[in-house]
């Protein structure tokens, strides 16, 4: 029997890609481009599965081309990058890959609050610049992080695990806001307290945003939020672009209505908004809150498996829908 075949739409680690060979006809992408959602679609014939990396677009438009497709696998948690109504309705199994990321991204999270409350990295530029000649009393003095109040917007698995190094490691109180309330027993466990979101942006020292990117959480920062913040707050998204406005930010930020943002991800990346270059009190990085070398390849080896899993016919792995009909896997 010919092994079905499949479509990896980036670079992934070789390894993974001879794994994948064991089991499919892989058609890769060993220049890495980033294919215009034309050329997805027209590499995309003829292939049963695919593995994506969250910046390829998956709608009704596409799948109309690829009646053949039956599943993709995303090698990211978040898939924003898929319309799963569509899936759904086309019979087109999507999947992610939860858990194998959480505490890789929460240590990043923590991280990033570090480094631009503590000004490190607007501070290692000033050294670099040569324009460090004396110490001063107040010289990039920031913001406290043991002992202050931490506000967590996004309580799944990856905030949680901020919420647990918050409380626990640096003494920290810490405040949540998510769509519900976590159950009394792991709200105890991370020392998290239920509130509001405009009670959140009031009263916390800093603020991490980790939730979804849906159409509801467009701009859940914005400059009204911004307004309610405290003017020696931190902020920092290490969910999705878009779920801040990243101009309302950067203009709270010039005009030190908060003090500083740590940003993994941007609206428009991997374009970063000149407003947002221009300052120095925000830490930019560009998308690699999960970026630990076997954090990614569990990342990858679990998109892998989910398509391996897939077509022996013990289903998806970590699916993130339930079409009621599948699309027929032997339609290869
Ligand atoms: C990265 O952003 C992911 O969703 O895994």
């Amino acid at each position: 029997m010919s092994k079905p075949s499949i479509l990896v739409a980036r670079a992934i680690f070789p390894k993974v890609l001879d794994k994948l060979a064991q089991h499919f006809n892989v058609e890769a992408n060993a220049d890495d481009r980033d294919w215009a959602p034309h050329e997805l679609a027209r590499r995309l014939q003829g292939k049963v599965g695919a593995l994506t990396t969250g910046g390829q677009r998956i709608d009704a438009a596409l799948l109309a081309t690829c009646p053949q497709l039956c599943i993709v696998a995303n090698m990211a948690v978040g898939y924003n990058n898929f319309d799963l109504d569509a899936m759904t309705a086309a019979g087109v199994q999507g999947t992610n890959t939860p858990d194998v990321l959480t505490e890789t991204t929460a240590d990043f999270g923590f991280s990033l609050l570090m480094a631009a409350a503590r000004r490190i990295t607007e501070s290692e530029h000033f050294l670099r610049g040569g324009r460090w000649t004396q110490w001063r009393y107040d010289m990039f003095a920031g913001a406290e992080i043991h002992g202050s109040r931490l506000g967590i917007i996004g309580m799944g698995r990856i905030g949680q695990g901020i919420a647990r190094r918050g409380a626990h490691g640096f003494g920290m109180e810490v405040q949540y806001h998510n769509r519900s309330r976590l159950p009394d027993a792991l709200e105890a466990e991370c020392k998290a307290r239920y509130v509001s979101k405009d009670e959140l942006l009031r009263t916390s020292d800093h603020v991490v945003l980790v939730l979804p990117y849906t159409p509801e959480a467009h701009h859940t920062i914005g400059a009204r939020e911004l307004a309610l913040m405290q003017p020696t707050a931190t902020l920092v998204n290490i969910a999705r672009g878009g779920i801040v406005d990243d101009v309302a930010l950067a203009a709270a930020l010039r005009e030190r209505r908060i003090a500083a943002a740590g940003l993994d991800v941007f609206e428009g990346e991997p374009r970063v908004h000149p407003d947002l270059l221009a300052l120095h009190n925000v830490v930019l990085t560009p998308h690699i809150a999960s970026a630990t070398v076997r954090t990614r390849q569990a990342m990858a080896n679990l998109a892998a498996d989910n398509l391996i899993a897939f077509f022996d016919g013990r289903g998806a792995l970590t699916p993130v829908n339930h079409p009621p009909l599948l699309r027929r896997q032997e339609s290869a």
